[in-house]
């Protein structure tokens, strides 16, 4: 049967309707705020390449989260900005470190916030790479397995601080179970993981990169993070993660990679999470600036989208801009 006893125009002829048929629905649960912490500074600073973000200083990042937590988000993921950096990042795992001391203001304030935390070297290390760097110059490698025990020391950190998830960015291999054994080991059996699973060797980072103050001094992520046109490798790198123990993986970006997201959807049945980066926030607040699209529209476009590619649970700078716009959280 078609034309004209079928038409689908029937069923959008009114908002209500449209509402009560709409497949997807975008819910502040679904959002996580990402926010950055300086331990450089004493007031608020904006985020040039990222605008209507800021780095936050220790002292205001309880106020910033009940902030967020009025706008009806339910989760933060912690980015850290330390004083010092060496070879070592020995400020990741620093039990007085900037994020170790974020976790405690957050918590003491909003104890029901759940408090993730990127794990990653990068903003710690001198040379800005996600691990330990063996040989100099042209002969520079990311040595894989001398990085875990850093990272691995760096999560128990966070966990004892009081994060909810602990979350590891970088993209060495067995990262998930090294951290998933130091966590049990440490009588963290509860605190879970969220691995960064599949993230991309993506230009949309840029603007990130004034955020995390972590660029590369030399080289590039390119031999750790994913070759941009695979998918197939992405699904490796997930069923991988969730052997190692992972409870919830991500693929990131999101909006260049939305069949990464449905296929992995389609594939596992772990949750699923999406990480809509700072060059997609960037993008939409630069058209909006010039005219060219209405911002509010144009990001909830966006998040709805990810969504419908089945992630279920969306990172987005976005996130408390739009929450109030949403379905409440509870
Ligand atoms: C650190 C890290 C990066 C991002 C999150 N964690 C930068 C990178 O890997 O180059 C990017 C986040 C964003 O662009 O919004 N490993």
């Amino acid at each position: 049967m078609d034309y004209p006893i079928v038409r689908m125009r029937r069923l959008r002829v009114s908002e209500h309707l449209r509402l009560m048929l709409r497949e997807t629905k975008l819910n502040a649960s679904d959002l996580v705020m990402p926010l950055f912490i300086s331990e450089k500074i004493t007031e608020k600073r904006p985020i040039e390449s990222m605008p209507g973000c800021f780095q936050i200083p220790i002292r205001e990042v309880a106020e910033e989260a009940a902030k967020i937590a009025r706008a009806g988000i339910l989760s933060v993921i912690l980015f850290g900005i330390p004083a010092k950096k060496n070879e070592k990042a020995s400020e990741a795992y620093n039990p007085d470190g900037v994020i170790q001391k974020a976790i405690r203001e957050i918590k003491g304030r909003q104890p029901q916030l759940v408090v993730m935390t990127d794990v990653c070297l990068c903003e710690y290390m001198s040379h800005g790479h996600c691990g330990v760097v063996r040989g100099e110059g042209g002969q520079a490698v990311i040595d894989n397995d001398a990085t875990l025990e850093l990272v691995a020391r760096t999560a128990v950190s966070h966990a004892s601080a009081g994060a909810d998830i602990v979350a590891p960015s970088g993209m060495m291999d067995g990262s998930v179970a090294a951290i998933r054994g130091a966590l049990d080991k440490e009588n963290f059996a509860m605190t879970a993981i969220m691995s960064y699973s599949a993230k991309y060797a993506s230009c949309f980072y840029g603007p990130f990169r004034d955020a995390g103050e972590s660029p590369p001094a030399f080289g590039d992520r390119r031999t750790y993070q994913m070759d941009v046109p695979n998918w197939r490798e992405a699904m490796r790198e997930i069923e991988l993660d969730i052997r190692e123990g992972a409870d919830i993986v991500m693929v990131k970006p999101a909006l260049a990679y939305l069949d990464v997201i449905c296929r992995a959807k389609q594939r596992f049945d772990v949750p699923i999470a999406a990480y809509n980066v700072s060059g997609e926030y960037g993008m939409i607040k630069a058209a909006a600036k010039m005219g060219w699209l209405e911002e509010r529209t144009a990001a909830m476009e966006v998040l709805t989208s990810i969504k419908r590619a089945g992630a279920d649970l969306i990172i987005s700078y976005f996130a408390a801009e739009v929450a109030p716009h949403l379905v409440p959280a509870a």
